[in-house]
């Protein structure tokens, strides 16, 4: 018997990546289709169905997004057909052949007004355009395909790609000082903490019936600063890390000033353990440094 395909997109992604590093354990179980912008370009929300059609997945796990928050300001029009059209047609094209999809979402959906950790089903009110735009993809994958989960994370970062973490390191090595914001409440995600997570769900998925929206991070709430200086004390860099205010660090998009989620519904509805920010840093650093 053939196995069950499981299309992922965003491939070179940093949640890609970790998927692909975590597919090698499942393969006996499922045939993975990593899939690249070149093979499938979702600024073209129309060539979106028959890639689906022709490769008739069991699961979609989209992680592809157009993530530069700032620029999506100012190109809006890709932004919205890549974080927003293109998921509501690849949940049509789930829907068409029966197949579950997994999207990505962000706590960018929120305006940051809040003090306490973000429930599932707390409003949203996105303040910049990235969030738009995802809050829309929320929206179309959800009225597309009733078999559909949402997974919000935020502040993802791992060994591959652009991130916070490698910035800072790079950053902390070339300066003796470097200025983070910390009015700005979050909290980090190690992107093979969300991929692992992922494949828990679909483990569960044939008798596990619950969709919809749901949150992942890693466990804690800590400000930007708060993260900067823990990377430099786990890896003894010599920089001093001053804290600033957000003000003092313009940027083309708003960001919220608080965004810890709640991830509470998603640790009970599919028994996922979730590790604590600090472990997986440290976890994160180790690797990095070798
Ligand atoms: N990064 C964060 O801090 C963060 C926070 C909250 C939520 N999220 C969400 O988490 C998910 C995964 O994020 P990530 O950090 O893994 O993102 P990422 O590292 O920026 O990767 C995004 C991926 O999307 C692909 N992509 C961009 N435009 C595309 C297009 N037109 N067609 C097809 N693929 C395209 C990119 O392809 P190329 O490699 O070819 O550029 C890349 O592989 C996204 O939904 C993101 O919105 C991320």
């Amino acid at each position: 018997m053939s196995k069950p395909i499981i299309l992922v997109t965003g491939t070179n992604g940093q949640l890609g990546w970790s998927l692909q590093n975590l597919s090698i354990e499942y393969s006996h179980q499922f045939e993975f289709l990593f899939v690249t912008r070149e093979q499938l370009d979702l600024s073209k929300p129309t060539t979106v169905a028959n890639f689906i059609q022709q490769h008739q997945p069991k699961i979609v796990i989209n992680c592809a997004a157009y993530t530069a928050v700032d620029k999506a300001e100012t190109e809006q029009e890709t932004a919205l057909n890549i974080n927003a059209i293109s998921v509501g047609e690849i949940a049509k094209a789930c829907k068409a052949i029966d197949a579950i999809l997994i999207t990505i979402s962000t706590d960018y959906v929120f305006d940051g007004n809040g003090t306490t950790p973000y429930k599932i089903n707390h409003p949203t009110n996105p303040i910049n355009y990235y969030g738009y735009s995802k809050w829309l993809g929320e929206k179309l994958a959800l009225e597309n395909n009733a078999d559909t989960i949402i997974i919000r994370t935020s502040w993802v970062y791992c060994e591959h790609g652009n991130n916070f973490v490698k910035t800072m390191l790079r950053l902390m090595k070339e300066r003796v000082e470097v200025n983070v914001v910390n009015d700005q409440i979050g909290c980090p995600t190690y992107a093979p903490d969300l991929a692992q997570a992922i494949m828990q769900i679909i483990l569960l998925l044939p008798k596990n019936k619950h969709r919809g929206i749901y949150h992942f991070s890693n466990t804690g709430n800590i400000s930007w600063f708060n993260f900067a200086t823990t990377i430099r004390n786990i890896t003894e860099l010599n920089c001093l890390v001053n804290p600033i205010p957000s003000l003092a660090f313009p940027t083309p998009a708003k960001r919220p000033t608080y965004s810890v989620m709640d991830i509470t519904a998603i640790k009970k509805d599919f028994e996922i353990e979730i590790t604590d920010w600090q472990i997986s840093l440290k976890k994160c650093l180790k690797n990095l440094e070798q």
